[in-house]
């Protein structure tokens, strides 16, 4: 069958894709319409790190989907607080937030930053984030992010993200004002080209951060938990 007997063009083009139209996966493999087996260097950007459709997972998704797929986040729901429970554990944090992608996360640290700085900083809510960050697709994290091809794109934008360099502590602390509540970065910039932030440096940051009484956030979504 060729892909044009898809109704495509039902989908808004964002992003110029080939022809193929993929209806299978298997760990690294993945089958388009015509039957052809591609090995997948892409996995979904990375996100697939168990591989496409590992059993355990699309056993431990339609059990779930059985039981109960959600009841409205503002009740309780039982494997919420379990996850939450195994993740303050193995990250040493206190508590969970959860949310739907990688950018409504950092959305939410954007938000708890700029409520910080209103109740204890008075009203303080610059976020310093970096050159060549990327921090997803909202208008916010866009504006977080310091990578070029956004910058000419969506304006204006959410003010209040000025710049510094990774690895470089002087250009932070210039960036340090009155109204500055928070400092943002990847531990390893990702859409950069896999830039390391140096242990130094992320020390060097959270005693500046510490002594400056500002927050610090780290935008694990590539990297994962430490
Ligand atoms: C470091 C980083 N932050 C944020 C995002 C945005 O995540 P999502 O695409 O789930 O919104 C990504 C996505 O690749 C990312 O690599």
């Amino acid at each position: 069958m060729n892909s044009n007997a898809y109704p495509l063009h039902a989908l808004m083009d964002i992003t110029e894709r080939p022809p193929n139209v993929f209806v299978r996966g298997e760990g690294s493999w993945l089958w388009d319409h015509m039957g052809k087996r591609y090995l997948d260097l892409v996995q979904g950007w990375a996100v697939n790190c168990l591989g496409h459709s590992p059993p355990i997972l699309a056993d431990a998704i339609a059990l779930q989907a059985r039981t109960l797929i959600t009841p409205s986040p503002a009740f309780y729901n039982e494997p919420s607080i379990r996850l939450a429970d195994v993740l303050t554990r193995l990250s040493g944090f206190d508590q969970v937030f959860f949310t739907n992608s990688g950018a409504e996360a950092n959305e939410g640290a954007i938000k708890l930053a700029r409520k910080y700085g209103l109740r204890y900083r008075d009203g303080a809510y610059k976020i310093i984030t970096f050159e060549g960050a990327f921090h997803g697709r909202t208008l916010a994290t866009m504006s977080a992010s310091g990578k070029k091809a956004f910058e000419a794109l969506f304006e204006p934008k959410v003010p209040g993200f000025p710049k510094a360099q990774l690895n470089d502590l002087a250009s932070v602390e210039r960036r340090i004002g009155p109204k500055t509540v928070a400092v943002m970065l990847e531990p390893i910039q990702g859409e950069a080209g896999v830039l390391p932030a140096t242990i130094e440096f992320i020390r060097d940051l959270r005693r500046l951060t510490a002594e400056r009484g500002l927050l610090l956030i780290l935008d694990e979504i590539q990297t994962g938990i430490g």
